[in-house]
């Protein structure tokens, strides 16, 4: 039996983070990000503006990674790219990049969807018991899927309108903060009053979840308040707009762990990164005794590791993918 280690380069471009990641048999030898500082004064992402960042960013990031890793280009036994959800332009980079690299070194090519790459991030170095039930939260979806498998995922509920990581961006933007606006929520949010205001919270059935109807009435709340007033208050309101997205995820969370009966609990994506989320569910877990999965920060924003480690576990089951296959900017899970 051949004990060539299988390494694999995963390029993650979906949105505006482009990113390289080496993994070496599932363990993570290098994962580069390069940030796109470019959005921040339009308060969300441009897409023309990120496809052209991610032009001239990914040949340097994936020349750091592989530097960083210390592996050679024919060490190199697959590569894994998002084939999608995501922007149309800036998947077309990644996707164009990773086919042409593949041809150049002969190698076979794995297509990975960024949703259940965000899912299986948690195998890079810990292993949630199949089934789990993931929780995940980026800047354009919110999902709650009963892992089954690698490869097998069940999406049992999904928000109707506005992702939360859009809630909180969005939230931010009213107040006249940067984007992206989540971190900064957070940050604000740990020094202030949870209770301090009172928003509107959704009533949507079942596992499903709603977040413009809670938008609106932050909106409708800043614009009655002095630039003063929000600048005072400034740690009491990202506290309870915080506090308000925050209780309608755990509440569904907590409706479909009862309901399904799983207690092998997992969040994933950019919004796993907030802090109170974070400690909101490790007192739901002591509460609850669930087994509870929360990655490492460098792997709930997008990041290419996470692309890799799908990669991994597709090529072991040998799932390689054809050049001729387009990227999608829609991709169910
Ligand atoms: O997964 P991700 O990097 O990209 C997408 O696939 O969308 O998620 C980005 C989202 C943004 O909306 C960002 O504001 C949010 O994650 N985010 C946070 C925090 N860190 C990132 N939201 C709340 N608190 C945080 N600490
Ligand atoms: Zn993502």
């Amino acid at each position: 039996m051949s004990s060539k280690p299988v390494v694999i380069l995963g390029i993650e471009s979906s949105c505006d983070d482009t990113s390289a990641a080496v993994i070496v048999n599932g363990k993570v030898l290098a994962n580069i990000i390069a940030n796109q500082k470019i959005h921040e004064q339009y308060g969300g992402v441009v897409p023309e503006l990120a496809s052209r960042a991610h032009l001239i960013n990914i040949l340097p990031t994936v020349d750091a990674a592989l530097k960083k890793s210390g592996i050679a280009k024919n060490e190199i036994s697959a590569i894994a790219y998002t084939r999608g959800p995501g922007l149309m332009g800036s998947l077309l980079v990644g996707s164009s990049f990773a086919k042409a690299m593949s041809l150049a070194l002969d190698v076979p090519l794995i297509e990975v969807n960024h949703m259940q790459a965000h899912i299986l991030a948690h195998f890079i170095d810990n292993h949630p018991k199949f089934p789990f039930l993931c929780l995940t939260v980026s800047g354009g979806h919110t999902q709650l899927v009963v892992v089954k498998n690698y490869f097998e995922m069940e999406l049992v509920g999904e928000t109707i309108d506005d992702a939360a990581g859009e809630a909180f961006d969005k939230a931010a933007k009213i107040m006249n903060l940067p984007y992206p606006g989540g971190p900064l929520i957070d940050k604000f949010g740990a020094a202030g009053n949870k209770d301090a205001f009172k928003f509107s919270r959704p009533n949507v059935p079942a596992y499903n979840f709603s977040f413009s109807g809670i938008k609106t009435s932050f909106l409708y709340f800043i614009q009655e308040q002095t630039p003063e007033f929000i600048e005072q208050n400034k740690n009491d309101i990202c506290a309870s707009i915080q506090h308000t997205i925050i209780i309608c995820l755990l509440n569904k969370l907590i409706k479909a762990a009862e309901e399904l009966g799983i207690s092998e609990i997992a969040i994933a994506g950019g919004v796993s990164a907030n802090s109170y989320l974070r400690k909101q569910l490790q007192n739901l877990a002591a509460d609850k005794r669930w087994q509870l999965h929360i990655p490492a920060f460098e792997y709930c924003t997008d990041n290419a590791a996470m692309i890799a480690i799908t990669g991994y576990h597709k090529f072991l089951n040998n799932e390689f993918s054809a050049q001729n296959l387009t990227a999608t900017a829609k991709y169910n899970i």
